[in-house]
């Protein structure tokens, strides 16, 4: 089975979460398109649900499929998040941010009762950090900035560079007017001391591990879907 009908299956299963009546959040990436694809087809059919997505690429994607849309001013608390992540481990932390979403993402899945992961079992990991963690960062003295984040993810392990993503001279723009830096780990030993420390650095927004958030896996393999976490 190819990884695209991987991702498929576990959007699939994630609709057993969803009810009418709920305020949903719509993550962002390749995994979640599916899902919002297959909303867009529910409401259609006509499923009462109202969306808050992650991203400006979710908000055209869902305004194409005509789904109920809301800002997270009009509609501050969320029943349940959909969304994809780059990493999981076995307690459902998770890395985020491949596409640079992860601040909206963190805030939809902060405001929501409970957060799903839908995923391909190549994201399925026993340790986190082979994927380049991402760090949202202010454009202003953001090479200072840099060499913070540098100095607290070297001090807690990690083995490969910290870059800007896109060019020094052409950084990747997030929705949100930010840069992103990906520090590649290889591999997290506590992600918990990680995350806290790069919080408190000046100059980060938002970091991409997602810990205590998760209530429940979605991964979808060759030999069928692994739910870990939660039941619908
Ligand atoms: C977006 O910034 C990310 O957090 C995505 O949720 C994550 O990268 C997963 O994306 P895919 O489903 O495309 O792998």
């Amino acid at each position: 089975m190819d990884i695209d009908t991987l991702k498929l299956r576990a959007a699939e299963r994630a609709l057993d979460y969803v009810e009418p009546g709920m305020k949903l959040g719509l993550g962002t990436g390749s995994t979640a398109v599916k899902f919002v694809d297959l909303i867009g087809a529910r409401v259609a059919r006509g499923l009462d649900v109202l969306c808050v997505p992650t991203s400006i690429a979710t908000r055209a994607q869902a305004e194409g499929l005509n789904i109920p849309l809301a800002t997270l001013e009009e509609q501050p608390t969320l029943d349940l998040t959909i969304d994809g992540a780059d990493e999981c481990d076995e307690s459902l932390r998770l890395i985020k941010g491949g596409g640079g979403a992860h601040l909206r993402e963190k805030i939809v899945a902060a405001s929501s009762t409970r957060m799903v992961v839908v995923a391909d079992d190549s994201k399925r990991v026993a340790k986190l950090g082979v994927f380049p963690l991402p760090v949202e960062i202010v454009p202003f003295g953001w090479r200072t900035t840099l060499a913070r984040v540098d100095e607290a993810v070297r001090m807690n392990g990690c083995k490969g560079p910290v870059t800007v993503r896109g060019s020094e001279d052409d950084p990747f723009v997030t929705d949100n007017g930010n840069y992103i830096l990906d520090c590649a780990f290889g591999e997290i030993d506590d992600p918990g001391q990680v995350a806290s420390q790069l919080s408190l650095l000046p100059g980060v927004v938002e970091h991409g591990l997602f810990i205590g958030m998760t209530h429940a896996a979605i991964i979808a393999g060759a030999n069928g879907i692994e739910l870990i976490g939660e039941a619908p």
